[in-house]
């Protein structure tokens, strides 16, 4: 796939609920193929978590693995920097196969200097917050993102549960999202399974990653997405 032309969320109309399966929980062992199977099986978007065991106490993976796996989906490539540094590696993802990139309020650097470099490399930018970190925080941001991500567990690892506490954050984007009418996706990350999807979608979510519900999903993958449509 190396000619595979560059899928930026921008190009995705919102106002319809995506699935994002988080390849965190795929299978290492077999992991092109397993995220061709997730791929197959009807994810939208692939939703790449990268930890740098920093920033968050946990190491993922990092871009050569992301760009060994690349060739196995034509899937837009949303990926979750949970770095301490966004700048200096940026280029690094860009050049593996990033469609979309989403970085921390939190992390170290000038954030609208690296979301305009995310820009230029053609893929569209996010950004996130901590269950601590007020959604104020993300305001500055505002005319400049194609995705807001409120995480609703605490970011690092896989199977925790959702955190209900953080759909007013859902809430106050979706409507600030509105106002504005831009095309700003907004997405939720932690806990998703069946059971709180509805939730999320009620709070005015649209794109849903999952990651231990889509690949522990005991009657299988394709299953595992259909279980969190509306
Ligand atoms: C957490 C990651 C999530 C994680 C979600 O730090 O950002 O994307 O993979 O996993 P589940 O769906 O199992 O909570
Ligand atoms: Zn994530």
């Amino acid at each position: 796939m190396t000619d595979r032309k560059r899928l930026p969320l921008s190009e995705f109309p919102r106002g319809q609920v995506r699935i994002a399966p988080s390849i965190l929980s795929a299978d290492y062992a077999r992991f092109g193929q397993h995220l061709a199977e997730v791929s197959e099986a009807g994810a939208d978007i692939i939703h790449v978590d990268i930890m740098d065991g920093h920033f968050v106490p946990n190491i993922s993976f990092g871009p050569a693995v992301v760009k060994a796996i690349r060739k196995y989906s034509d899937k837009p490539f949303d990926v979750h920097l949970m770095i301490t540094d966004p700048g200096k590696y940026l280029d690094t993802f860009v050049k593996a196969g990033a469609d979309h990139i989403t970085i921390h309020v939190e992390s170290d650097g000038d954030l609208h200097e690296v979301i305009s470099r995310i820009h230029a490399s053609g893929c569209s930018a996010g950004i996130t917050l901590r269950p601590g970190t007020p959604v104020e925080a993300l305001m500055p941001y505002f005319d400049e993102v194609e995705m807001f991500l409120v995480m609703t567990v605490e970011p690092g690892f896989g199977g925790q549960s959702f955190m209900a506490d953080q759909m007013p954050k859902v809430e106050y984007l979706r409507k600030a999202i509105d106002a504005s009418g831009r095309n700003i996706h907004l997405e939720v990350d932690g806990g998703i399974n069946a059971a709180t999807a509805p939730q999320a979608i009620a709070a005015g979510a649209e794109v849903l990653v999952a990651g231990s519900s889509v690949f522990g999903y005991p009657e299988g993958l394709a299953a595992g997405i259909t279980a969190l449509r509306p």
